[in-house]
């Protein structure tokens, strides 16, 4: 239960079922426990998954890309979420840049949210803009006690702005940074000054791993339990360059067969958690995704107790 006294905990105690689901059961907003194996939704696939049956499905948005006043794009999502939990996933809050994130498009999530009442909202613990240019990349941030409290202060923010408490995902590092604090205590520190949770993406680990010589293994046992709310899976490529000595997260192949053992050790440890499959390049056919959607569902059915697999 959150201690309501505290910001987080008021954040955190805002978060209450809303709205019934015509498929799948009640969906609570923030309830992450009721939903299992989701996919990324991208607009060539939305009349697929509006014709899907599957009940157990869920789907993840790009926050900005719904940042419009109106238009066929929101009236396919307002039919999406008739059906299917949605969560909402930022890419341009720089809740880590040198300014504060802006105040017009916290507005704008703050819409967002209102309206769709998604069961999960997520950003990321990088930066992507300063001096008012903004970067197509999100970008990491040296772990130090200044980049700990920008960081801090744009979660506190985002949060304030849109009334509810976010999760922020691990980034991936393709040069190490001379830090004072390695990623998963920086990460650890950052939700347990503002209450926000963290949204572990395995790929990222992955490639961080790979590409700045560390142990996956290690990264992913050195997070918090209870903090960790939602999962990533996705598929990453070597650089066209340098090749398998750098591997770039394109989101844009399916998932390695490493990827996959990372996120069986991450259920493991953790326990069941919401699992999402990101795909934004090189989109394949809706049931393509699909089928690699079920492997997930295998991951986290594997991982259920048996008093779990009984409740589902
Ligand atoms: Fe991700």
């Amino acid at each position: 239960m959150p201690d309501p006294t505290s910001a987080a905990g008021r954040l955190r105690a805002r978060r209450r079922p809303r709205r019934q689901a015509a498929v799948g059961g009640p969906i609570t907003t923030g309830d992450s426990g009721r939903i299992g194996a989701g996919v990324g939704l991208k607009q060539p696939h939305v009349e697929h998954a509006l014709a899907s049956r599957d009940s157990t499905l869920w789907f993840e948005v790009h926050t900005e890309n719904y940042m419009v006043a109106g238009g066929p794009r929101l009236a396919q999502l307002r039919k999406i979420r008739e059906v299917f939990p949605v969560s909402l996933h930022g890419v341009g809050g720089s809740l880590g840049g040198p300014a504060t994130p802006d105040p017009r498009h916290l507005s704008a999530v703050r819409r967002l949210v209102d309206e769709f009442e998604p069961v999960l909202v997520s950003e990321h613990a990088v930066w992507s803009s300063a001096n008012g240019i903004w970067f197509a990349d999100l970008l990491p941030l040296p772990r130090t006690g200044d980049a700990l409290r920008q960081l801090v202060e744009g979660v506190d923010r985002y949060q304030e702005a849109i009334g509810r408490h976010i999760l922020i995902e691990n980034p991936t590092n393709y040069l190490p940074f001379v830090s004072e604090m390695d990623e998963p205590a920086f990460l650890n520190e950052v939700a347990l000054r503002t209450g926000c949770g963290l949204l572990l993406d395995v790929n990222n680990v992955y490639l961080s791993a790979r590409n700045c010589g560390l142990d996956p293994e290690w990264y992913v046992r050195s997070l918090p339990a209870d903090r960790i709310e939602e999962i990533h899976i996705a598929g990453f490529e070597a650089d066209e360059n340098l090749g398998e000595s750098l591997l770039i997260d394109t989101h844009a192949a399916p998932v390695s067969e490493a990827v996959w053992n990372l996120l069986d050790v991450a259920l493991a440890h953790f326990g069941p958690r919401p699992v999402l499959l990101e795909r934004d390049g090189k989109l394949p056919p809706f049931e393509t995704l699909m089928e690699e959607r079920r492997l997930a569902a295998a991951a986290l059915s594997r991982h259920r107790t048996s008093s779990e697999r009984a409740i589902a």
